[in-house]
């Protein structure tokens, strides 16, 4: 049974996702054993409890210098001992220290089709913003490994999701996310979770 902690900050509907797919047996093999928000307010905690997952809160506001959060956070995650760390729309970068304790062990969602609008400064809104200034005809969604650059990972599956006439930057988010998002990150745990997913030269393999 695949270990997972989940990462979030925010509304959580890719954390739902999740949890939906292990309840309608989508994903099988798996089970999140915490899901951590750097933000006491986050929705996602509120959606974790009512899943009667473990949810807890560790935020930066706590700690007097970055580097001491980010052994916080590293130390709680590592004493649970996880599978796969998956990144739900978590806002905080990652320290290489934890990128190095779980190689190709943290999965992240990014709302575009990667190489597209990612990296440095495309997080949330601005990467559909930035898609709908160059007037791509398609975007859509990537489930990646995180490596120690920002959006550089090995791809493990990505979703083309049309633009149409008159999108704005949130109309396009949400399709995307309910097109894309919620559909390959599930698919991505379920392969993941089933050994199917193999990482060889820096690009991903998947078995039939
Ligand atoms: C999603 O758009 C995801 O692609 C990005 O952050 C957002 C998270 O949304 N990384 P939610 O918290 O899962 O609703």
């Amino acid at each position: 049974m695949l270990k997972i902690v989940v990462l979030v900050s925010g509304g959580g509907t890719n954390l739902q996702a999740i949890i939906d797919s292990m309840k309608d047996g989508r994903i099988t093999n798996a089970e999140i054993t915490a899901v951590i928000s750097n933000n006491a307010g986050a929705y996602a905690l509120k959606r974790a409890e009512e899943a009667g997952i473990r949810a807890l809160c560790i935020s930066p506001k706590q700690f007097e210098t970055r580097a001491l959060f980010n052994e916080a956070l590293l130390e709680t995650i590592k004493d649970m001992t996880p599978d796969l760390i998956v990144l739900a729309g978590f806002m905080v970068v990652i320290p290489p220290e934890m990128i190095r304790a779980f190689p190709n062990k943290i999965i992240n969602i990014h709302p575009s089709l990667i190489p597209a609008f990612c990296g440095t400064g495309y997080y949330g809104l601005r990467v559909h913003e930035a898609a709908l200034a160059r007037g791509v005809k398609i975007s859509g969604a990537t489930v990646h490994f995180v490596d120690e650059g920002t959006d550089t990972g090995p791809i493990i599956l990505q979703k083309p999701v049309a633009v149409q006439e008159g999108d704005t930057p949130e109309v396009l988010q949400k399709r995307i996310m309910q097109e894309a998002e919620w559909q390959i990150m599930p698919k991505a745990i379920d392969l993941i979770a089933h050994g199917k997913v193999h990482v060889e030269d820096g690009k991903v393999r998947i078995d039939d």
